[in-house]
């Protein structure tokens, strides 16, 4: 993966997986991980799926129908450029904070590949895959913001992904925020506080 790294200037905080929207790429959502947890490392990789040009983490068929079959080679391709980074830059496993298309990615990778993520952030995230495998999450945090009037995300969709991540062991908060897909200032102050309860 094309990347970025920034090295933790603060002993102790977790570093964070950063992983952006369509159309996102690796420079996105530094500035949003350092508001959200100060001092981390951060690494951010860009999405290898092009859609009309704009980097993405998987295919998908039409907007909120994805090609499985690439969610999961995606995922898997995912964990092991984690695994890599973490040998290349010595760092512990990281936090993802995914938003839109790379919160789903998280998701999927929580769903696949569980020891890969300490936790997630997933910002506007979707059930990622109809049929996943049991995954044992045991006690793993996960902090879900959902927008109220996301027109990408349905109401019923986030809670069912709140509900899958739940019956697998995960610690999940979910959030219903005023708020369509975008993020708000919430969602910022949202995730840095539940980051500072769970390091
Ligand atoms: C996706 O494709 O992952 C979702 O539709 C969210 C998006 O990227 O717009």
């Amino acid at each position: 993966f094309i990347h970025r790294y920034e090295p933790a200037t603060k002993a102790g905080s977790p570093p964070l997986l950063l992983l952006h929207g369509t159309g996102g790429d690796e420079n996105d959502l530094l500035g949003l991980g350092e508001m959200i947890a100060p001092g981390s490392a951060l690494l951010s990789p860009r999405g290898r799926v092009l859609e009309h040009g704009m980097p993405r983490f998987f295919r998908r068929l039409a907007e909120g129908v994805f090609d499985e079959e690439d969610v999961r080679r995606r995922a898997l391709e995912l964990g092991e450029f984690v695994a890599d980074a973490r040998k290349q830059y010595g760092i512990g496993a990281p936090v993802a904070v995914g938003f839109s298309n790379g919160a789903n990615i998280a998701a999927a990778l929580l769903l696949l590949k569980p020891d890969v993520l300490a936790g997630a952030i997933l910002l506007r995230a979707m059930v990622p895959l109809s049929d996943p495998p049991k995954a044992n999450l045991a006690g793993k945090p996960v902090l879900l913001l959902s927008g109220q009037s996301d027109p990408i995300v349905p109401a019923t969709n986030s809670a069912g992904l709140a509900a899958l991540l739940s019956e697998a062991g995960a610690r999940v908060e979910h959030k219903v925020l005023p708020a369509g897909h975008q993020l708000s200032q919430a969602d910022v102050t949202l995730a840095r506080s539940w980051i500072g309860s769970v390091e």
